[in-house]
């Protein structure tokens, strides 16, 4: 494992897998809208490839849409790859390494919910841009800054921590890829809502993707935070808003 941070990481994903699939709404509906680009795509044959697939949502998604296809399942995370419906095709792998490059370059690289949590988003995209085949495509969707302005706008209310991630600018994702190549990007707002702001929060808990850097809240701080949410619904529910960007990239 290449860092403490990663290990972490992954340790949460691993406990979470059998429970992953059942509160991953949102992955879930990424997973098919992916996989609506990539059948519109002229993908040549050859390696299709989900990175950080996790219990394997958008490589199923690929598959249904490409009747014949197969697409390998990548993670670092044992008992998310134990849950996928092809688990002869899983490959246990740390992202947080470059691949070596070798004769079976992939045609597709799809991820999903992922590049997130690696150490330098950008420098890997940039990586897996490099190890497609000529021709190839890199089709990816992460949360990115601008996410969660709710959390963001209570916790400086309240004056308390935000514990939410960092997540990368879409500007650091893309620096270095040759812009020319973006064949398509988007981003998308995606809001849920809850009673009540542990409610609004547990699936991220229950899917594995809790882990933050800064220390706990107390359940004070928890309260105080509830206090100051804004966006509040006419009966009184919280909002909490995802920012989605997506990344269609041809080699
Ligand atoms: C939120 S899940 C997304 C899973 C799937 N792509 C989906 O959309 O449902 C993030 C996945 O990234 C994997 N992951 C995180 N860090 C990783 C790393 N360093 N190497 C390999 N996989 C990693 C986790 O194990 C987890 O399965």
């Amino acid at each position: 494992m290449s860092n403490t941070w990663g290990t972490k990481v992954l340790k949460s994903f691993d406990s979470a897998a059998p429970h992953y699939n059942r509160a991953a709404r949102l992955q879930t509906a990424m997973a098919w809208r992916l996989a609506g680009h990539c059948q519109r795509l002229p993908i040549p044959s050859g390696r299709w490839l989900d990175l950080g697939s996790g219990t394997g949502l958008l490589a199923d998604a690929i598959e249904q849409r490409n009747p014949g296809r197969v697409v390998e399942r990548i993670d670092g995370s044992p008992s998310m790859l134990a849950q996928n419906s092809r688990p002869t095709h899983t490959q246990q792998w740390d992202l947080n390494e470059p691949f070596l490059s070798g004769d079976d370059a992939p045609t597709l690289i799809a991820s999903s919910f992922c590049l997130h949590w690696l150490s330098d988003p950008g420098t890997t995209l940039r990586h897996w841009f490099e190890y497609l085949a000529p021709g190839g495509w890199l089709v990816v969707a992460l949360p990115v800054a601008g996410c969660f302005p709710q959390w963001h706008k209570a916790a400086r209310q309240a004056a308390v921590p935000c514990s939410a991630l960092r997540f990368p600018t879409t500007h650091a994702l893309t620096a270095s890829l040759p812009k020319q190549q973006i064949r398509h990007q988007q981003q998308l707002n995606f809001s849920e809502q809850a009673s009540h702001i542990t409610a609004l929060l547990r699936p991220m808990q229950t899917i594995g993707a809790g882990t933050t850097a800064r220390s706990a809240l107390s359940v004070k701080q928890w309260r105080q935070l509830s206090t100051h949410w804004p966006d509040r619904s006419a009966r009184g529910q919280v909002r909490l808003t995802w920012l989605i960007q997506l990344l269609v990239i041809e080699r």
